[in-house]
């Protein structure tokens, strides 16, 4: 039987974090063997809110880099950039009449995003889950590792698809977001608001790229509290941040010890030490990162590989989408 085929992308827009391994590229990793799969720098979704290119080009270096420095295999999988494959913004153009402007406006990172740069409301913008859409369904793929701030955009993936389908006939499957877990990740950043993000909360977001010291001094600071009032309490978001990003990193026995000392404590006689629980934190986190900065940093410095590598990408992706396009066409009745 033919493997189910995977997709998913991560846009230019900064230096790769622990949201975006967690959330995504963790998953990816483990999808590499199983399914057939597609990933790729959204460049040209950076530029609905990045419209300055200086540091694109360094930007998408480092993205395919950094997963192939998490362990993303490019003899396994499809790794290239969006721009590299012009069959998506053909697709784009078809699903933008499957897309009505009342739904567009009501998306949350739209809205979140008018909030932010209320001068910058530009059509792509507004457009931004088409494109979104376009990049999955030109490989017609089913399964999305992504993070919970894209369930959203993959529902109206599904929704551009199957009114598609509606319209002209049978060619997109289902696309549904994908977690290894039962539910999809979110790490909030170390201050407790938000999420770790790219482009906002730099201080409170660990990034792949930081030095050992950067990241003891980030874990050190991250909010905590007085300690749980009552035995088994229920935790805060922040302090249960920790304890996620701990089940990540630290041995299970380790993370045991600490989730007993959290039970066990209440008002007087508080067990768990926060102070602790982040050195140990710190030093397994630093553990962790150490060696994906270092290969990521290696292969930074090789420009001809890391070219090579997309162009590989680029034409393994190529293949799969003027396949998609050309039954796009037929269906539409373009050919
Ligand atoms: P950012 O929001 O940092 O700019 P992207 O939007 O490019 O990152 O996201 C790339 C992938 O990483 C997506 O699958 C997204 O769901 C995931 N992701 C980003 N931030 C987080 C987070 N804080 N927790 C979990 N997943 C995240
Ligand atoms: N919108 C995604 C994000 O901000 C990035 C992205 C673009 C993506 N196209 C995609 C993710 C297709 C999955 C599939 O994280």
């Amino acid at each position: 039987m033919a493997k189910e085929v995977v997709l998913s992308g991560i846009r230019p827009t900064g230096f790769l974090h622990l949201g975006n391994y967690f959330g995504a590229m963790r998953n990816y990793v483990r999808m590499q063997d199983e399914y057939n799969c597609y990933f790729f720098v959204a460049n040209w979704h950076s530029l609905t809110t990045h419209p300055d290119t200086r540091e694109l080009r360094n930007s998408v270096n480092r993205v395919v880099a950094e997963n192939i420095a998490c362990g993303l295999d490019p003899e396994k999988v499809a790794l290239y950039i969006q721009s590299d494959l012009p069959e998506i913004a053909e697709l784009y153009l078809y699903l933008n009449t499957m897309a009505y402007k009342g739904e567009l406006e009501k998306t949350t990172t739209f809205k979140e995003k008018v909030r932010l740069s209320p001068d910058n409301v530009n059509a792509g913008l507004l457009t931004y889950p088409v494109l979104m859409a376009a990049d999955i369904l030109i490989h017609r793929a089913v399964k999305v590792p992504v993070g919970k701030d894209q369930e959203q955009h993959l529902e109206m993936a599904r929704n551009f698809a199957e009114r598609f389908n509606h319209r002209y006939g049978d060619v997109f499957p289902s696309p549904q977001a994908f977690n290894y877990g039962t539910e999809l990740v979110k790490i909030l950043s170390l201050d407790g608001n938000g999420k770790m993000s790219k482009s906002e909360n730099q201080m409170n977001t660990i990034f792949l790229a930081d030095e050992d010291e950067q990241i003891r001094k980030k874990i050190m600071k991250a909010k905590t509290d007085g300690g749980p009032l009552a035995p088994n309490s229920i935790k805060p978001d922040y302090i249960e941040n920790l304890f996620t990003l701990m089940s990540q990193v630290s041995t299970p026995d380790t993370v045991q010890k600490f989730e007993d000392d959290f039970n066990n404590s209440s008002e007087g006689n508080c067990i768990i030490r926060y102070g602790d629980l982040k050195k140990q934190l710190a030093a397994d986190m630093v553990e962790f990162v150490a060696p994906i900065r270092a290969k990521a940093a290696d292969l930074q410095a090789n420009q001809d590989l890391l070219k090579k590598i997309t162009r590989q990408g680029a034409e393994k992706a190529r293949a799969s989408g003027a396949e998609t396009l050309r039954l796009v066409r037929e269906a539409i009745g373009m050919n």
